[in-house]
């Protein structure tokens, strides 16, 4: 959460001591500009980065009584560490206050928007709409936006721009002024503009809409995005070939298209609900069960009687029980029998997470498939017995596979180091604070005790929606949750019907229940050594945790795409992304796992980036700990010794030969900050 307590107590003290008289007098600077201002600005920027928020927050506020372009390049450089919501806020607030300041510090060049995407975006977002507006309207002026779409500009268009700006962009867009992935972009742009403050583009329209028929499945996805959001679909006719598409995404905007329509969607849902791909089967279901969840019945069971796999099933439970009031629903639904015994116990746990407890479900999931609901109440006797047990015979190296295994999900609720979800509380030193006992207390009976802070809050919306999830922040107009799967959602509060605290923890209970004995011990040992110094410390920092790997494969040069793992964003599925193991190495069996092992021949390299960050521009010392056969690359060099970076994000590369991956590799630097998420 935060950047930790510094080593000393009194120091953060005196520094919310100093930040805060420094808030007190601001009257005398103003009067008697000179010394004592750059004086009072030379402390402020070094509060502002005070390792501790409490401090990094009074200073804040001190500097928005000091207007001038340096307290704005202050404020915002808050963003490059650690934010809470509290900072968030404060740190709207000064912008806020200082907004005509910034536009002037912007305009004169004094404040340069390059390398400062994400401050920049937060101030357009901070000061008021009119004036967002008249700042992107001068800066875009000047020239039309660059081909290939880089910069920040097509998003803050979105997030930001008034009629005029987002007509600019659509005339751009539908002219073919952009290549296909910016024009991707852009329509998504216009439709986040549409759908979360309900502006439009001044102009035409038809020609964004036009692009249904690009030849690029991203584009045709994002149109088809698009055309949902402005309330002009396609007729069912299109929408029914769309549904075959060959692009999955393509395929699924177009329930997400018919979603949007209503009961107008039935006629063609019916239709598609018999169709003989079983995927689109299953989401016309889905989808007709959020317009008319009765009569969708049928459909959803003969969906629920033919689920694949766990991840398949996953998916379709958390889309199911999405659907407001759907778990009583459905359990009236399901029979006394016949419901396959992998499917109901994926259902039975996604009807115990995120803060809801389905009990009919649960039970009549059960029921259906001739399970037990693992419902006992965990005396403390049972929970004392288990932690001793955990001690006594636990191993903890074998505990923390158990601790990475998908179904169970821990990894995408909560990071060690900084790794993993943030649905839940960090896991890094629980082992240290926490005592056994309250350990497997927690993982048995998560609803015993629900951590402060960490209550969540479920959300109906009036399109029939029920989400829940930890709020992540919130503005007039939007609301941001993380959602179960650390998902964010961005609801429009306009959208909101009701909004209440969750009665169960986010935490599903019944997590241990498909685990063995020694399982549970294992993973309940791997637990109680986090922290403790060792192995499983994982609190020093200074490695990389988040990888994300890919294989480079001789095609790739034919197609001339010699340079994608420069380009490609990390979120794109060629990525699969890897944590390494607690205490930073990153081993083969994980490099293999995430890279498919047996198609290692046919690879040119396997390639594992990640991305450090600098608040400052300076030189950077890599530590790669690797046998032969790796090769260090930043941002699109090798590099053999220290590098000099500039301030912000650079892509870090190790470049593996495929035939000889080495036992692990670990990369660490004290220079620079890793970037987690
Ligand atoms: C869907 C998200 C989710 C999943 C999956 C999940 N957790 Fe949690 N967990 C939470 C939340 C939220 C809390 C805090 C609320 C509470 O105390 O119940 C929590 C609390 C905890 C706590 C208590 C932490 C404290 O500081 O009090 C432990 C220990 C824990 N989880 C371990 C695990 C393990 C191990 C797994 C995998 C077997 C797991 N969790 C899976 C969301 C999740």
């Amino acid at each position: 959460m935060d950047g930790g307590l510094p080593s000393d107590g009194s120091g953060m003290f005196h520094g919310i001591v100093l930040a805060g008289a420094l808030l007190l007098v601001p009257a005398v600077s103003l009067a008697a500009p000179g010394s004592d201002v750059a004086e009072r600005l030379a402390t402020l920027s070094k509060l502002v980065q005070d390792p501790h928020p409490r401090v990094r927050l009074e200073a804040l506020r001190a500097l928005a009584k000091i207007p001038g372009s340096r307290s704005v390049e202050l404020a915002l450089g808050v963003l490059e560490q650690p934010m809470d919501p509290t900072l968030d806020y404060a740190l709207w607030l000064t912008i806020n206050e200082l907004s005509e300041t910034w536009i002037a510090a912007l305009e004169s060049g004094a404040w340069k928007p390059e390398g400062r995407e994400k401050q920049l975006a937060f101030a357009l977002k901070a000061i008021r709409p009119e004036q967002a507006s008249r700042v992107l309207g001068r800066v875009l002026k000047e020239r039309a936006l660059p081909r290939d779409g880089s910069g920040p500009w097509i998003e803050l268009i979105g997030q930001a721009g008034g009629p005029a700006e987002l007509g600019a962009l659509l005339r751009q867009t539908a002219a073919g002024g952009f290549d296909d992935a910016a024009t991707a972009r852009a329509l998504a742009s216009l439709g986040e503009a549409a759908r979360i403050r309900k502006v439009r583009p001044e102009g035409d329209p038809r020609g964004a809409l036009d692009l249904l028929k690009s030849g690029d499945a991203g584009v045709r996805a994002a149109a088809l995005r698009l055309s949902g959001d402005w309330k002009t679909p396609p007729t069912a006719e299109v929408l029914g070939r769309l549904a075959a598409d060959p692009s999955e995404p393509v395929r699924a905007t177009v329930f997400e298209v018919i979603r949007l329509q209503g009961t107008a969607g039935l006629p063609l849902l019916k239709a598609l609900a018999e169709s003989t791909d079983p995927a689109t089967r299953r989401r016309a279901a889905l989808t007709w069960a959020s317009v008319d969840l009765p009569g969708a019945g049928p459909a959803l069971l003969a969906a629920v009687q033919a689920l694949p796999d766990d991840q398949t099933a996953q998916d379709f439970w958390r889309a199911l029980l999405s659907i407001k009031g759907s778990g009583k629903q459905v359990a009236a639904l399901l029979p006394s029998s016949g419901i396959p015994g992998a499917a109901a116990r994926t259902g039975m746990r996604v009807a115990r997470e995120g803060g809801r407890n389905d009990v009919d479900l649960v039970l009549a999931l059960a029921r259906g498939a001739g399970l037990s609901t693992d419902n006992q109440a965990f005396t403390g006797q049972l929970i004392r017995e288990m932690a001793a047990k955990a001690a006594a015979s636990g191993d903890p190296h074998r505990g923390e596979l158990v601790y990475r295994r998908s179904d169970l999900a821990c990894v995408t609720c909560h990071a060690i180091g900084g790794a993993g979800g943030r649905v839940g509380p960090d896991m890094t030193s629980i082992g240290a604070s926490a005592q056994p006992d309250y350990l497997v207390e927690s993982l048995l009976m998560p609803n015993a005790k629900v951590k402060e802070g960490y209550h969540g809050v479920v959300v109906e919306t009036k399109d029939g929606q029920t989400l829940s999830g930890t709020v992540v922040r919130e503005s007039g107009s939007e609301l941001v949750l993380r959602g179960t799967a650390n998902q964010e959602i961005v609801l429009a509060k306009s959208n909101i019907e009701s909004r209440n605290q969750a009665s169960a923890s986010l935490m599903p209970a019944g997590l241990l229940d498909p685990l063995s004995e020694t399982e549970q011990l294992d993973l309940v040992a791997f637990l109680s050594r986090l922290g403790k110094p060792g192995e499983f410390d994982a609190s020093k920092g200074g490695v990389a945790r988040k990888w994300r790997l890919a294989n480079v494969v001789h095609t790739d040069q034919q197609n001339g795409q010699a340079d994608w793992m420069w380009k490609k964003p990390l979120q794109d599925k060629r990525w699969t992304e890897v944590f390494s193991r607690v205490n930073g190495d990153l081993t083969r069996t994980l490099m293999e796992t995430a890279t498919k092992a047996n198609i290692w021949s046919s690879k040119i390299a396997v390639l594992a980036v990640t991305e450090v960050q600098l608040a400052q521009p300076g030189t950077v010392r890599f530590r790669l700990a690797a046998t032969q056969g790796t090769e260090l690359w930043v941002d699109g060099s090798k590099v053999d010794g220290p590098v000099a970076l500039g301030a912000g994000t650079h892509r870090v590369l190790v470049r593996i030969d495929p035939n000889h991956i080495p036992d692990k590799i670990r990369l660490e630097t004290q220079d620079a900050a890793f970037v987690l998420n």
